[in-house]
C-alpha cells in the first residue's frame, strides 16, 4: 500500500510517464543553467550561450537574399560542394535549410541517399516542397522542426550541414544533442559560418563564428573538430565529429 502511494506521488510530480519520456535537456530548468539573458544587442536575442550572444533568425521574408544570383560566386558554393565530398548513398540532414539553395545542389549528387531539409518557419518548408518539383527531384525531404528539436531519428543520417543557421538556434544545445544522436556511427557534423576571424567579411558580427567559439560549443554536445577547411572566400566549413 505504501508502495502505491509513493509511486502515486512520483506520477503526480513527474506529470505522468509522458513526462519521463522528454529529452532532459529540452526543459526549461536544464535551459536556464545553460543560458543566460542579458539587454539584447542590435541584431542579438540577448540569450548567452558559452559567452555568445544567439543572433536573432533569418525571417522567411530574407529568401530572396538567400537566393540572390550573386550567391554562387560571393560564397563559391561549387567549392563548398566539393569539399563536402558527398557519397552517392550518403543520407544528408540540411539543418535551417531555409529555401533550399543548398539542399537543391546536393540531392543531384544522392542518387542512392537523400536529403532530410529541416527548418522551423513553415513558409520554409513551402519553399523546399515548391522546389522539389521545380528541380525535378524526389529525394528531398523537407522537416518541420522546432526550435529546440530538429525531429530526426536516431542513427539516421551520414551527414548533418549547418549552413548559415547555427549561430542563430535559440537551444543550441538541444540542437546539438538531438543531431549528434542522429548521426549514424562515423558521422560527421559540417558547420559553415561566416569567418568571425576576419574583420572583412561583411556581415554583422553576431551572423559570423570563430573556430574556437564553435569547438567550444560543439564540445559541449560531445562532438570534436576534425578539421576546419578555409578554401571558402568567407567561411568555414568546419568538420566535427563524435
Ligand atoms: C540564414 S538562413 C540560412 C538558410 C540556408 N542554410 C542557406 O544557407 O541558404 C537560417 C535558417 O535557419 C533556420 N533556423 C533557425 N533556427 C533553427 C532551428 N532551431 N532549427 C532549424 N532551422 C532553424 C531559419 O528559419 C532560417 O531559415
Amino acid at each position: 500500500m505504501q508502495r502505491l502511494w509513493i509511486l502515486c506521488f512520483v506520477l503526480i510530480l513527474g506529470g505522468g510517464p509522458g513526462f519521463s519520456q522528454q529529452p532532459a535537456t529540452s526543459s526549461p530548468a536544464s535551459s536556464a543553467k545553460v543560458y543566460n539573458l542579458r539587454k539584447p544587442s542590435r541584431d542579438g536575442t540577448g540569450k548567452i550561450y558559452q559567452g555568445r550572444e544567439i543572433a536573432q533568425v533569418m525571417g522567411h521574408l530574407g529568401a530572396s537574399w538567400l537566393e540572390r544570383p550573386e550567391r554562387e560566386q560571393e560564397e563559391r558554393t561549387d567549392l563548398l560542394l566539393k569539399a563536402l565530398q558527398l557519397k552517392p548513398t550518403d543520407v544528408v540532414a540540411d539543418i535551417g535549410a531555409g529555401t533550399g539553395y543548398f539542399t537543391f545542389l546536393m540531392a543531384p549528387k544522392l542518387s542512392k541517399g537523400k536529403v532530410l531539409a529541416v527548418d522551423i518557419q513553415p513558409e520554409m518548408i513551402t519553399y523546399l516542397t515548391e522546389g522539389k518539383a521545380k528541380h525535378k527531384v524526389s529525394n528531398v525531404e523537407p522537416v518541420l522542426g522546432t526550435e529546440s528539436n530538429p525531429k530526426l531519428m536516431a542513427s539516421s543520417i551520414d551527414i548533418a550541414i549547418l549552413i548559415d543557421a547555427y549561430h542563430e538556434f535559440s537551444y543550441p544545445r538541444e540542437m546539438m544533442e538531438h543531431i549528434t544522436s542522429a548521426l549514424k556511427p562515423g558521422g560527421r557534423v559540417v558547420l559553415v559560418e561566416y569567418r568571425a576571424e576576419d574583420p572583412s567579411v561583411p556581415i554583422k558580427e553576431l551572423h559570423k563564428l570563430s573556430v574556437a567559439q564553435a569547438t567550444k560549443e560543439m564540445k559541449a554536445a560531445g562532438l570534436k573538430l576534425l578539421k576546419n577547411d578555409d578554401r571558402l572566400p568567407q567561411q568555414h566549413i568546419m568538420f566535427f565529429g563524435k
